[in-house]
């Protein structure tokens, strides 16, 4: 029978593609181990795939001639026969080095693009310590909008509000309520609820830290409300009201020297209790809008990275 000569389908290709999304998914979940696996995989199946896509050119494929086998030589006999047909006909060979060429100058235009597009989103997370200042402007059970810059490189685009208690000290422990202002529906940025500053009869306080200005704002809030759609939250951040799905996000802090430093910040479903009291069901920090807990809480299997 004369029948064309078509490759056997591989696996090579899908384990390569296989590797390319395991790298890609890493980038979001893990790229100190994921991801490095997902190039060992693409690395692996590339090589399999470019060795067999080469090995006629390496002369590996003898060309079985159709009238060869139509005079009724047994296959393995024509095989073994010497032909001769060219091995890797030009035609082949073109198409090889077109859809090599392609590829590589597809790859050297596409890469750093996406490199530069795409990895600083990734990398350099690295979470900054903010220095608030003494201790001693923020008195027990008093409530502080304060404004501050995480990162004083970025400058005013890196500028943050916290709402900040002290709630006195748990045992020999500070402790504060750091509640953050980002909404947890689509991330507006919430207000207290309650008179400011002047109305108090109280001043504001600017402190000048190591990351620039800290604005501590006094305020008697009853709440947290969220201008945009309405998301109304208690004071120790649990949602009461609103499209909100969970509870404001806190930052963990940390005292120094007698000086309060915001560390990093997480997602929290709800508190029960307050103040020093209160205990936080806490979660890894997520978008807004994403459910951290419940069935809900699959539909967001991979949380890019966030500040
Ligand atoms: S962003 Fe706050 S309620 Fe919608």
């Amino acid at each position: 029978m004369d029948e064309p000569h078509i490759p056997l389908p591989t696996l090579w290709p899908l384990g390569f593609a296989v590797g390319i999304a395991v790298v890609l998914v890493g980038l979001i979940v893990d790229p100190t181990i994921v991801s490095p696996v997902g190039a060992a995989i693409a690395v692996v199946f590339g090589f399999l795939w470019a060795r067999e896509a080469t090995s006629e050119l390496r002369g590996h494929a003898v060309v079985v001639e159709p009238e060869t086998r139509e005079l009724g030589v047994p296959e393995q006999a024509a095989a073994e026969a010497p032909s001769e047909a060219p091995s890797f006909p030009r035609s082949r060979f073109l198409e090889a080095v077109t859809l090599g060429l392609g590829g590589v100058i597809g790859g050297v235009v596409t890469v750093p693009v996406a490199g530069f597009a795409l990895l600083p989103g990734f990398l350099g997370q690295k979470r900054h310590e903010v220095d608030l200042g003494p201790v001693t402007d923020f008195p027990e059970g008093k409530w502080f909008i304060t404004t501050f810059i995480v990162d004083p490189k970025e400058g005013d685009v890196s500028r943050r509000t916290a709402f900040i208690r002290n709630n006195g000290l748990l045992g020999n422990v500070p402790s504060f309520t750091i509640i953050s202002n980002r909404c947890a529906h689509l991330g507006c940025p919430v207000q207290a609820n309650g008179p400011t500053g002047a109305i108090l009869g109280e001043k504001n306080v600017v402190e000048h830290t190591a990351n620039g200005p800290v604005l501590l704002r006094p305020v008697v809030p009853a709440g947290f409300g969220c201008p945009c759609h309405g998301g109304q939250y208690d004071t120790e951040g649990n949602r009461t009201a609103g499209p909100p799905v969970r509870g404001l996000d806190r930052y963990a802090f940390d005292v120094k020297n007698g000086r309060l430093i915001l560390l990093s910040t997480y997602s929290v479903t709800h508190v029960d209790g307050t103040g020093a009291q209160a205990k936080i069901h806490k979660y890894k920090l997520a978008g807004p809008g994403e459910h951290i807990d419940g069935v809900e809480q699959i539909l967001y299997p991979l949380q890019p990275p966030h500040h």
